[in-house]
């Protein structure tokens, strides 16, 4: 049994997410930055994270997308400015799985993740980015330990879907 933990990550918050997401795998693992995974076979189960833009999946994801094959167990994560468990999460969330259409998603995961002020300040003028960027303002102490440790118990609820 082996389980790849990949993920992109542009300030870190992703990748601290992954990183909790792989201490609680207690199976043969890897982790890896999305841009290094050169091959999908051979897992059993692939933990994928991104940080949402724009509502959506950074197009830096799409080649690990597209080399998925078919059949694979994939596990969505993803941190985000806007509010934990909000509608627009959940619309990013959605997307990804709408991009791993050859996989099996088994489950789907967001934390909160900070953004600088300066960035949230230039965003704001922007009525596309408003509604996310509003509510991110109250996100600079996320990913916290809580955010992380439930990072842990998503990934064992997906292990036990693997019969781990
Ligand atoms: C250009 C840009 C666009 C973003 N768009 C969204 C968005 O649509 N919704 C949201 O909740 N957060 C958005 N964010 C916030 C990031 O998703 C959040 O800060 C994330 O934790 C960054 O993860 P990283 O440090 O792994 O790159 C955006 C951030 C940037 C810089």
């Amino acid at each position: 049994m082996k389980a790849l933990v990949t993920y992109y990550s542009e300030t870190g918050n992703t990748e601290k997410l992954a990183r909790s997401i792989y201490e609680a795998i207690h199976i043969d693992k890897e982790l890896l930055p999305v841009q290094d995974v050169k091959n999908t076979q051979g897992y059993d189960i692939i933990f994928v994270g991104f940080p949402v833009q724009a509502h959506s999946v950074p197009a830096k994801l799409n080649p690990f997308f597209k080399g998925l094959t078919g059949g694979q167990n994939i596990a969505l994560f993803c941190t985000h400015g806007s509010l934990r468990g909000g509608h627009l999460p959940k619309q990013a969330l959605e997307h990804a799985v709408g991009l791993a259409t050859r996989a099996k998603v088994l489950g789907t995961f967001g934390v909160r993740g900070k953004v600088d002020a300066k960035i949230i300040e230039e965003l704001m003028k922007r009525v596309e980015h408003r509604a996310w960027a509003e509510e991110a303002q109250g996100a600079h102490e996320h990913p916290n330990e809580m955010d992380l440790a439930d990072g842990k118990e998503f990934a064992r609820g997906v292990l036990a879907k693997i019969g781990r």
